[in-house]
C-alpha cells in the first residue's frame, strides 16, 4: 500500500489515479486546506477503484504514527505542502511550519515504523535563478522565496537520513526520491479532475483557463522583454498525467530489487522551452477560444527561461514525458470549461 499524502490535490490526485491504474492500494491523508474530497470521489469514478481517506493534517504524529501500524504501508509519497511563493513571502512562518513540521514529523513515523521508501515532490525552483540551461541534477541549488527555502531545506535534511542510518544499523535503508517538478499544467482528459485553485491564480495556465471561462478579465503577460524566442518568459510545461506517471516510476524503482542508493534528485520535465505567448496562441488554436491578454511590467522573482535535462530520469526511472503542448492546453481546458468553478 503506497501512504500519499496531500493525495487529494492537484498532482496527488492525478498521481492516485495512475497509482490505481497500475493495482497499488492507496491511502491519502490530506487536511483538505487546500482541496475538496470531490476531488477523490472523482479519482474512484474514473478508475472504478476504491481508495482509504483519512482526513488529517501530517504535523499530527500521533495520526501518522497510527496509519503506519494500522495499514501495510510499503511506500510514501509526500506532496502535502503549501506552494504560492506569493503567499509564502507574506507568511514564511505558516511556510516553514507546514512544508518542514510536515516532513520532519513524517520521517519520525517512517524511520519508527522502518519504512524508509519515499518520494518527495520538490521542485525546479531549487535552482533560483539559472545560469546554465538546461537543468542537470547536479547544477547549483539556490532559493529566491521561502517557499523554494522550504523544499531546499527539506532535501538538505532528507539528504541527512541514509548516513545516519548506516551509523545506527550499519546499513542504509532509506531511499528517497527528490522529484523537481518543472511547471505542472493539464488535467486528466476525462475533465472530471484538474487544477482548482481556490484564490486568484498565480500561475500562467489556471489564469489562461479561467480568462477562457470568463471568470477574468484578461491575462496580464509579465514582460515581453525577456532574451527569449519571443520576449516572454520560458518554461518547461510538463502534463500533470505525465508527472503522475513519474511518481508510479519512482515507486516501483524504490520497491524494485535495484532501488535507488540513499537520496536521489531526478528533473520531471518535457526538456522543452515554450514561451507565454507561445502558450496563449497555442491554447487559442487548439480550443479555437480567445484568450485576452495585455503585455505588463515583468514580474519581480521570475527568471527570463528555465527548462530541464531529463536524462536521468529517462535512464534511471525508465520515465519520460509523452504529451505535447496541444494535449495540455486541450486537457487544461476540458477540465475548465466542464467545471467551470471547478470542485465548487
Ligand atoms: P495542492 O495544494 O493542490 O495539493 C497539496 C495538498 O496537500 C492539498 O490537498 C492540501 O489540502 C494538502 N495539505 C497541505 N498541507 C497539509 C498538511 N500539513 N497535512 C495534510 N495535508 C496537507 O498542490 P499541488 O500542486 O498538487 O502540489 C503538490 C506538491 O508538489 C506540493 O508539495 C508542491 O509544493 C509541489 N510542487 C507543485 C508544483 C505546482 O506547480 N503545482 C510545482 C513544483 C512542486
Ligand atoms: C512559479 C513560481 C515557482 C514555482 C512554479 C510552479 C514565482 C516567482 N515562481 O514559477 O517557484 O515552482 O510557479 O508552481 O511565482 N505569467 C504571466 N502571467 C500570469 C502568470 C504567469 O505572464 O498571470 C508568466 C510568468 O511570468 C512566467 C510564466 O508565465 O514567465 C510561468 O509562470 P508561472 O506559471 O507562475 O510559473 P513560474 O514562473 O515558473
Amino acid at each position: 500500500m503506497i501512504l500519499v499524502t496531500g493525495g487529494a490535490g492537484y498532482i496527488g490526485s492525478h498521481t492516485c489515479i495512475e497509482l490505481l491504474n497500475n493495482n497499488f492500494d492507496v491511502l491519502v491523508v490530506d487536511s483538505l486546506d487546500n482541496s475538496s474530497p470531490e476531488a477523490l470521489k472523482r479519482v474512484e469514478e474514473i478508475t472504478g477503484k476504491s481508495l482509504t481517506f483519512i482526513e488529517g493534517d501530517v504535523r499530527d504524529a500521533t495520526l501518522m504514527a497510527s496509519l503506519f501500524k494500522d495499514y501495510p504501508i510499503n511506500a510514501v509519497i509526500h506532496f502535502a505542502g503549501l506552494k504560492a511563493v506569493g503567499e509564502s513571502v507574506a507568511e514564511p512562518l505558516m511556510y516553514y511550519n507546514n512544508n518542514l513540521i510536515s516532513t520532519l514529523i513524517l520521517c519520525e513515523a517512517m524511520k519508527n515504523a522502518s519504512i524508509k521508501n519515499l518520494v518527495f515532490s520538490s521542485s525546479a525552483t531549487v535552482y533560483g535563478d539559472p545560469q546554465t540551461l538546461p537543468l542537470t541534477e547536479d547544477m547549483p541549488l539556490s532559493a529566491t522565496n521561502p517557499y523554494g527555502r522550504s523544499k531546499l531545506i527539506i532535501e538538505e535534511m532528507l539528504r541527512d537520513l541514509p548516513a545516519a542510518d548506516a551509523l545506527a544499523n550499519g546499513d542504509n535503508n532509506w531511499q528517497v526520491a527528490l522529484l523537481r517538478y518543472f511547471n505542472p499544467v493539464g488535467a486528466h482528459p476525462s475533465g472530471k479532475i484538474g487544477e482548482d485553485p481556490s484564490d486568484i491564480p498565480n500561475n500562467l495556465m489556471p489564469f489562461i483557463t479561467q480568462t477562457a471561462v470568463g471568470r477574468r478579465k484578461q491575462l496580464a503577460v509579465f514582460g515581453d522583454d525577456y532574451d527569449t524566442i519571443d520576449g516572454t518568459g520560458v518554461r518547461d510545461y510538463i502534463h500533470v498525467v505525465d508527472l503522475a506517471k513519474g511518481h508510479v516510476k519512482a515507486v516501483e524503482k524504490l520497491l524494485s530489487a535495484e532501488g535507488i542508493d540513499g537520496v536521489q534528485a531526478y528533473n520531471l520535465g518535457t526538456g522543452n522551452g515554450v514561451s507565454v505567448l507561445q502558450m496563449v496562441n497555442s491554447f487559442a488554436k487548439e480550443n479555437s477560444i480567445e484568450v485576452p491578454y495585455q503585455i505588463v511590467e515583468r514580474r519581480p522573482g521570475d527568471v527570463a527561461a528555465c527548462y530541464a535535462d531529463v536524462t536521468r530520469a529517462q535512464k534511471e526511472l525508465n520515465w519520460q514525458a509523452e504529451l505535447g503542448l496541444k494535449e495540455m492546453v486541450q486537457d487544461s481546458w476540458n477540465w475548465q470549461s466542464q467545471n467551470p468553478r471547478g470542485y465548487r
